[in-house]
């Protein structure tokens, strides 16, 4: 195998990404980067802020004034970890609205870029096998019904003490779909070269080994 890789792992909410790209990473031994969390912090800050996302002044300032890393599988946001609090539905929502945005888009696929290019990594998100590592060696596209990824959200939620109902989720889940597939500024969409993996009837360990045996047969 290449001394340092890229592994892109793309697809709407719920399809599974973040536990697969976790597991993989756990497997082959290299890092995991989870560009959801990237979103989240950056919306979590607006509101924290209170600043207006559609004011370019404020925002600029604000892109200039935030740094978003990660340490030992926390998401640090200027320092502090903000791990728990940008799992809310509520900021799910903040982190898609402001992903629509073409230089909060450019600052982080910056920063993803730079930290997936001296490494290996194992990074999920939307627009990863499309434009922050359009050469990765590996890519792949999660996809599953959207019943199924709201009942997984659902349980996920439930499992964190989150007041909702499956109908709420569900509902959320296509809102925010519809944003992340319609925005301008790349939505999110399959890599032509992208191995599209359909988990709506596969378990977390099915996803993982079939990817692995992609990896390895390619080996
Ligand atoms: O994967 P997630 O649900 O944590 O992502 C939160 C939001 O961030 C999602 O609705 C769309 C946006 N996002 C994006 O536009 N590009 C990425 N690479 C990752 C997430």
């Amino acid at each position: 195998m290449e001394k340092i890789y890229q592994i892109a792992i793309d697809g709407p909410a719920g399809s599974g990404k973040s536990t697969i790209a976790k597991a993989l990473a756990k497997e082959l031994g290299i890092d995991y980067i989870d560009t959801g969390a990237m979103y989240r912090a950056f919306g979590y800050k607006i509101r924290e802020k209170g600043i207006d996302m559609h004011d370019p002044a404020q925002l600029d300032a604000l892109l200039c004034s935030t740094e978003i890393d990660f340490d030992r599988g926390k998401t640090l946001l200027d320092g502090s970890d903000v791990s728990s609090v940008i799992r809310t539905p509520e900021i799910s929502m903040l982190a898609s609205d402001c992903s629509a945005i073409a230089e909060v888009r450019k600052k982080l696929v910056a920063l993803q870029q730079a930290m997936g290019e001296s490494k290996s990594v194992v990074m999920d998100g939307r627009d990863i096998g499309t434009v922050v590592f359009p050469k990765a060696k590996y890519k792949f596209f999660l996809t599953a019904s959207s019943e199924e990824r709201a009942k997984r959200r659902f349980a996920e939620l439930t499992a964190k003490g989150e007041k909702t109902t499956f109908e709420q989720v569900l509902e959320e889940m296509n809102q925010r779909d519809h944003n992340d597939t319609t925005r301008k500024v790349t939505p999110l969409r399959r890599a032509d070269d992208a191995l599209e993996v359909d988990t709506t009837k596969m378990s977390i360990e099915e996803v993982t080994e079939f990817i692995i045996s992609k990896i390895t047969e390619e080996n």
